[in-house]
């Protein structure tokens, strides 16, 4: 199958998932903690990469899947040299449980180690960001702007989460907070994927975030990656996909502005 199909076929499954969590927010959800009670799992967490992984295992069944949920990890392989999928089932399951909305279903499929279709969906707006590779980013049936503001600092809207701006081990909070003092605004909707999904459609002008699973940032990686914007590490080295990492994305001048001006890692 070409790139194409796959991309068509992809986003099919990802509006037939969007149809099941629509559903479920109208119903009693069973809730769990993962590794706090910030951390939050539901049932439906798990039977959508359930979902996607019966999809692709009958379609598909020499890619691999990387989910959150890990229904599939104990495939063994190189994912550098093999068709891989990257899908987080719900990105945002605390909007998910508390505000019934602003969350999505985000889905990358790399291609031995390059990026090649990122889809991100906005289940309750019904508004699907996705991208093949040189074939443009859209939002639903509409192409995104491909020009997009280069804002100076002080214009600038950025996602951040309000843990980096208290102490925390991994970032000067100080320089954090002289950050959001300098720019226009600042917002935490809740889901990295569609943070970075906003990123890319110059909604939003940069965002910060430290500890990112690949399924929360590889689909967003790909849309920043065609719209010509940055996305490095927070310390501004190449991301590799397939790993847990902090992430800065941005456009280039606002990204070498706050890699300079306000990121000091703490080690
Ligand atoms: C979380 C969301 C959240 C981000 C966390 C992620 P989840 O994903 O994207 O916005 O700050 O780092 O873990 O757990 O809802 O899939
Ligand atoms: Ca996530
Ligand atoms: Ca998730």
């Amino acid at each position: 199958m070409t790139h194409q199909e796959i991309y068509q076929l992809a986003k099919e499954w990802t509006y037939e998932a969007g149809e099941i969590l629509r559903k479920a927010v109208t119903e009693q959800l069973t809730v769990e903690y993962k590794t706090s009670a910030a951390d939050l799992v539901t049932e439906k967490d798990k039977e959508i990469e359930r979902f996607f992984a019966n999809k692709i295992n009958q379609v598909f069944p020499t890619h691999f899947l990387l989910g959150e949920e890990g229904v599939q990890k104990d495939q063994a392989y190189q994912p550098e040299e093999e068709t891989v999928w990257i899908v987080d089932p719900i990105d945002g399951t605390t909007n998910f449980v508390h505000t019934k909305a602003n969350f999505s279903i985000s889905v990358a499929v790399y291609v031995k180690g390059e990026p090649v279709i990122g889809i991100i969906y906005d289940v309750i707006k019904d508004e699907m960001f996705h991208v093949l590779v040189g074939a443009g980013l859209y939002i639903n049936d509409r192409p995104a702007e491909t020009a997009l503001a280069e804002r100076e600092i002080e214009e600038a809207l950025i996602c951040i989460n309000h843990l980096w701006l208290a102490p925390n081990p991994y970032i000067n909070e100080i320089k954090m907070q002289k950050m959001v003092g300098d720019i226009r605004g600042f917002r935490c909707i809740g889901s990295a994927a569609l943070e970075l999904a906003y990123v890319a459609t110059g909604r939003m002008d940069g965002a910060i975030f430290n500890g990112l699973g690949p399924w929360d940032y590889a689909a967003g990686y790909v849309m920043l990656k065609e719209q010509g914007l940055v996305c490095t590490t927070t310390a501004g080295d190449v991301i590799n996909p397939y790993q847990h990492s902090p992430i800065l994305a941005a456009s280039q001048a606002l990204h070498t502005k706050i890699l300079n001006d306000y990121i000091e890692l703490k080690n």
